[in-house]
């Protein structure tokens, strides 16, 4: 798989020192697309770091604070474990902590007081690079972004770089780290890569899958009562013609009752590797007692968190390109761009939604209200649904407001899928664990289109339109032209 990585590092590096990575061997492919970009059949091996290569982990504190302070900041009172246990603070694995949701919610539990270690790959920079994209707002390195939390909080976040499908790495990422839970944000997420090629629908597979599976292993091996808060996606269920339930359905048939996982029609390779992951971890709940809920997340909006505004280094990602870009997000960036907003098909296809803001406070309640040993929970996480007509209007609405002349288009639409459709899904137990949801109002709707508008000059207007198909799926890896 010519994309395929091997990113896991080997190396250890002594504070101070700066890590910097370079790609070697770029092979140019062609892609019969309207993008271009580079791909390295080895493009983190080389991964280099300064410093010394002792352990197998690479793991880096930031130490912008003398010890002292560290002791003392690590000595605040914060989030603890049962008064059966000890008093140290909950300590929680952020896998994927460098991707949109884990960044804010890494943040967020550091700010709560939780011990907090970022685990990731850094390969959704790579796909960026690999495609030509790049988020709106500029983004820093994960290092950088690590110290200037420490700067600003004198909190410490650890970070383990590697590959979780590096069941080595892993293991010593847990030896070292001994999570009380793990929150698993560390998956390839886009429907639309995972539609590119056979490549990318192998790689998002394996990716996921096996990753999801490393997990699980490392919880049986090392840490039992370790919970495992896993993110999946409302896109599991589908869109069926009757109500969505919160995982679990009660079925009355040929005079028997049994409530039962609720079926899955997943509408991509991606959004089938998440349904693997619900399978398997369903499974080793059952077979091996592990702890677990299933976050079936709605699609995510917004990029401010009260952490990720405190300072510029902070500052979350924003995908706006048909590859990554998320509906509301996107016609946000169109707007601002008097680019029209895009709408897929008939845009009846309705969905749940939720701002990141509601995304690190969902996290947050399910680690402080663990599964019991055995338990595989699912909670619906979304807090209002909308069709992406409904959306296109509400934007419209607010850029008028701020003086854009908003247009709206419909284009074919790249993807198979229901344009017109039934749709109420369930989603009441985050709420009734305390969630207190950021409804998309006007002024949430204003602020993400100021920022739209404040980022301007860097959107690539020749990104916005889908360049993925369902139906043109390729069967070789593509290169895109520039
Ligand atoms: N963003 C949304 O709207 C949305 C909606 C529903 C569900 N989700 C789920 O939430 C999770 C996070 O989504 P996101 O938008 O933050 O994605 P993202 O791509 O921004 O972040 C994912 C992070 O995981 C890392 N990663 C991927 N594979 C890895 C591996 N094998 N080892 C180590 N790190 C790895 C990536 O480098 C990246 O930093 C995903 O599982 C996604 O399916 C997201």
């Amino acid at each position: 798989m010519a994309h395929l990585l091997s990113t896991s590092s080997s190396l250890k590096i002594s504070p101070g020192h700066k890590p910097y990575c370079q790609l070697l061997n770029p092979v140019q492919i062609s892609f019969p697309t309207s993008l271009t970009f580079q791909t390295s059949k080895s493009a983190f091996k080389r991964l280099v770091f300064q410093g010394d290569s002792r352990g197998k982990c690479f793991k880096v504190q930031a130490t912008a604070v003398p010890v002292s302070q560290e002791v003392s900041a690590k000595s605040n009172s914060g989030p603890h474990q049962s008064s059966n246990e000890s008093s140290k603070p909950q300590r929680v694995m952020v896998v994927g902590g460098d991707g949109y949701c884990g960044w804010a919610t890494a943040l967020h539990l550091s700010k709560k007081g939780y011990e907090v270690a970022i685990v990731d790959n850094l390969v959704r920079r790579l796909f960026d690079h690999q495609l030509g994209l790049d988020s709106l707002t500029p983004i820093s390195s994960i290092h950088n972004r690590i110290r200037c939390w420490k700067d600003i909080t004198g909190k410490t976040i650890e970070l383990y770089i590697g590959d979780i499908c590096d069941f080595e790495f892993l293991s010593d990422t847990f030896k070292s780290f001994e999570p009380d839970a793990v929150v698993h944000f560390g998956e390839q997420r886009s429907a639309p890569y995972s539609m590119i090629d056979r490549s990318r629908a192998v790689f998002t597979q394996q990716n996921n899958v096996i990753g999801t599976l490393n997990v699980l292993f490392a919880i049986k091996e090392y840490r039992e009562q370790c919970h495992l808060v896993k993110l999946g996606t409302m896109g599991e269920y589908g869109t069926p013609n009757i109500d969505i339930e919160e995982g679990y359905i009660t079925i009355t048939h040929n005079g028997r009752t049994d409530t039962l996982p609720y079926p899955k029609q997943a509408s991509s390779f991606y959004h089938l590797s998440k349904v693997h992951d619900s399978h398997n971890i369903a499974f080793t709940c059952k077979a091996w007692g592990i702890r677990a809920t299933d976050l079936n997340q709605g699609v995510v909006y917004g990029v401010r968190t009260d952490e990720t505004s405190m300072h510029a280094e902070l500052c979350n990602r924003f995908d706006y390109d048909g590859v990554f870009g998320t509906a509301l997000n996107r016609f946000c960036v169109q707007a601002a761009v008097g680019h029209p907003l895009t709408v897929y098909g008939k845009g009846g296809q309705t969905r749940g939604y939720l701002d990141i803001r509601d995304t690190v406070q969902c996290v947050e309640l399910a680690i402080a209200n663990p599964a019991q040993p055995g338990e595989f929970r699912v909670f619906n996480q979304f807090t209002e649904q909308f069709s992406v007509n409904q959306l296109a209007a509400l934007v419209t609405k607010a850029g008028g407001k701020l003086g854009l002349d908003v247009q709206t288009i419909s284009v074919p639409n790249p993807r198979v899928e229901a344009e017109e459709h039934y749709y109420n899904a369930k989603h009441t137990k985050l709420i009734e664990l305390g969630l207190k949801p950021h409804l998309l109002s006007d002024s949430l709707l204003d602020s993400l289109l100021n920022v739209a508008i404040k980022f301007k000059d860097r959107v690539d207007e020749k990104q916005i339109m889908p360049s993925v198909s369902w139906r043109k799926i390729g069967v070789k890896p593509k290169t895109v032209k520039a």
